[in-house]
């Protein structure tokens, strides 16, 4: 895969799959803005590691990649917008935007809070609605073709009780995909989702501590295995690229299997 002279902003990219698919990228040559919330230290380390990917290279077709952080809550519109605005101002453009960066909140339906609710969906929701809006608008006003790829969940499809705020979140980002491939395809802008099952990230630390949670989970996964943030960038660093100049408005899974595992003893 090759992404050289590619600028690819990644949000909530300090830790787990967005970290994952920033230094994924890098490996492919793309420049790439890192975006954190409460991690700086997460963003740094991954600045670090994007450094290391060319440092460590010798041969002659080295990835030059060049990372930058950015501090940036993307429940906030405001912050939302600056970040677009800082990238563009860093890289000078921008050509692909991954929107990563989600919450969830675990509670039963009846005990779901104001604040919870819109925290999540804040993040989830509404914060990619923007980003988009603005990597669209910067798209138009510079005349060119762009990617936007969404990291979605098998809960876009997948009931998950206890977390219907998030799932909520999910479903409606399935259907901001398919509208938007209808509305940009002709600007020559694509957009698709990622939708990981089980990855072994941040997220999912209570569960990774919960032995007998873990491995219920386990049996519903027929790869019998977590997924590896890597599991899920490899996906990205083809969406981005012009092998996938064709797709849009699609959803692929990467679950070990989990969202079709039903079936009867
Ligand atoms: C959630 C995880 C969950 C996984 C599989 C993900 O979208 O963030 O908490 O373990 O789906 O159910």
């Amino acid at each position: 895969m090759n992404l050289e002279g590619k600028v690819v902003l990644v949000t909530g990219s300090s830790q787990g799959i967005g970290q994952g698919i920033v230094l994924r990228l890098a490996q492919a040559g793309a420049d790439v803005v890192i975006n954190y919330r409460s991690h700086p230290e997460g963003a740094e380390e991954t600045l670090e590691k994007v450094q290391a990917i060319g440092g460590r290279c010798h041969m002659a077709q080295c990835p030059s990649s060049q990372g930058f952080t950015v501090k940036a809550d993307l429940g906030s519109i405001e912050e939302v917008r600056q970040l677009i605005a800082e990238s563009i101002q860093h890289f000078g453009r921008l050509d692909v935007l991954v929107n990563n960066a989600g919450i969830e909140k675990h509670a039963p339906f009846w005990e779901v809070t104001e604040a919870d609710y819109d925290a999540v969906l804040n993040v989830n929701l509404k914060g990619v609605f923007f980003a988009t809006q603005a990597f669209v608008q910067h798209l138009i006003a510079t005349q060119r073709s762009g990617k936007i790829i969404n990291i979605s969940s098998v809960h876009e499809e997948l009931p998950f009780p206890n977390f219907t705020a998030y799932c909520v979140s999910k479903g409606g980002m399935r259907m901001f995909t398919r509208n938007l491939a209808v509305e940009l395809g002709p600007l020559g802008i694509t957009i698709n989702n990622v939708a990981p099952g089980a990855i072994e990230t941040p997220i999912n630390t209570k569960l990774l501590n919960d032995p007998t949670k873990l491995n219920a989970l386990l049996q519903n996964i027929p790869l019998n295995r977590l997924g590896q943030p890597a599991d899920v960038a490899s996906l990205v660093a083809f969406l981005a690229s012009s092998n996938a100049d064709y797709i849009t408005g699609s959803t692929f899974v990467v679950d070990g299997g989990l969202l079709w595992n039903y079936h009867e003893q």
